[in-house]
């Protein structure tokens, strides 16, 4: 993969990060457990993980949640990333099957499932740029009206149109759906109100540059207006929520004064600095 997400960097319950989490787990099994709580997950549940990466989300939440899972299917574009699926879920081969496609292909023809999980794709799929909110593109101009998506009072800005048209796309199939993305409007807990320093926590999709890559942020509040659009119920918050962020009074001094003189401090800074962007969201 060209970027190191927070699913890689809490790959198992013992990676260098783990000092920030509450209860030190691997990222697919805190996910596997949250998606249990909010009832997502019952017995003998049929799960679709669209671009699953490494495979270290699913190899987390099936080392946890195995007995839950009657079946995986892995969606992902790349053939490569596939492959290091395959291997990493070699032990649960009798559950998982994998299907090289794109999303925007298969979404109609997805069938019999019981959740879909999207941990950071939808940020890779494309996003309309520079739009002039004076001469809106007809289809533009239809999302808009059909939706009642906010747009900027006046200038240009970026529209997250792939992930649109997944959601609208998805949503017809009444599948209950989990997602996360770095958010382009995101929530901050109360109790860290120092993380939204220099953070616009009300913008338009901004563009990330990565190694011979480059994604957009994700505007939340599109896509839960057009899930609301669509008769469905949705739930967000702060990624950093959770997965169960550590509280200490470190944390401020770490993030405001920037201070990495100690391996801990390096870790968390770097941390939340990343992670307090990012958001969750349930569509159902
Ligand atoms: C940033 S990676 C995230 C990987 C993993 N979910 C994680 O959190 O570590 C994006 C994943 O989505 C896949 N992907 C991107 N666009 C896709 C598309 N249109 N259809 C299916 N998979 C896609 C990529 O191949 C990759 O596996």
């Amino acid at each position: 993969m060209k970027e190191f997400t927070i699913c890689e960097s809490f790959s198992r319950a013992d990676t260098e990060y783990a000092i920030a989490l509450e209860n030190p787990a691997a990222y697919g099994t805190i996910i596997g457990g949250f998606l249990l709580q909010q009832n997502m997950l019952g017995p003998c549940s049929t799960l679709v993980e669209i671009g699953g990466g490494y495979g270290s989300l699913m190899n987390g939440f099936l080392t946890s949640h195995a007995e839950m899972v009657k079946k995986v299917m892995m969606v992902d574009l790349s053939e490569g990333l596939l492959r290091r699926q395959k291997k990493t879920l070699e032990i649960w081969h009798e559950k998982v099957r994998f299907v090289r496609a794109d999303i925007h292909e298969l979404s109609g023809a997805i069938r019999g499932a019981d959740l879909i999980i999207m941990n950071e794709v939808i940020g890779d799929l494309d996003t309309m740029i520079d739009i002039d909110t004076e001469d809106l593109p007809h289809q533009v101009r239809h999302l808009v009206d059909s939706y009642g998506l906010d747009i900027p009072p006046q200038g240009c800005f970026n529209l997250n149109i792939g992930a649109i048209r997944l959601i609208e796309s998805l949503c017809s199939k009444g599948i209950p759906i989990f997602l996360t993305e770095h958010s382009s409007d995101p929530i901050i807990p109360q109790d860290l109100g120092f993380l939204s320093r220099g953070l616009d926590l009300d913008s338009y999709p901004r563009r990330i540059d990565l190694f011979k890559h480059k994604e957009y942020t994700i505007r939340f509040s599109h896509l839960i207006k057009v899930a609301h659009a669509l008769g469905k119920k949705t739930k967000t918050g702060a990624l950093l929520d959770l997965i169960g962020l550590r509280r200490s009074p470190a944390l401020n001094m770490v993030f405001t004064s920037r201070a990495c003189s100690t391996s801990y401090q390096e870790v968390m800074f770097e941390l939340l600095d990343h992670i307090r962007e990012y958001r969750w969201l349930i569509i159902r």
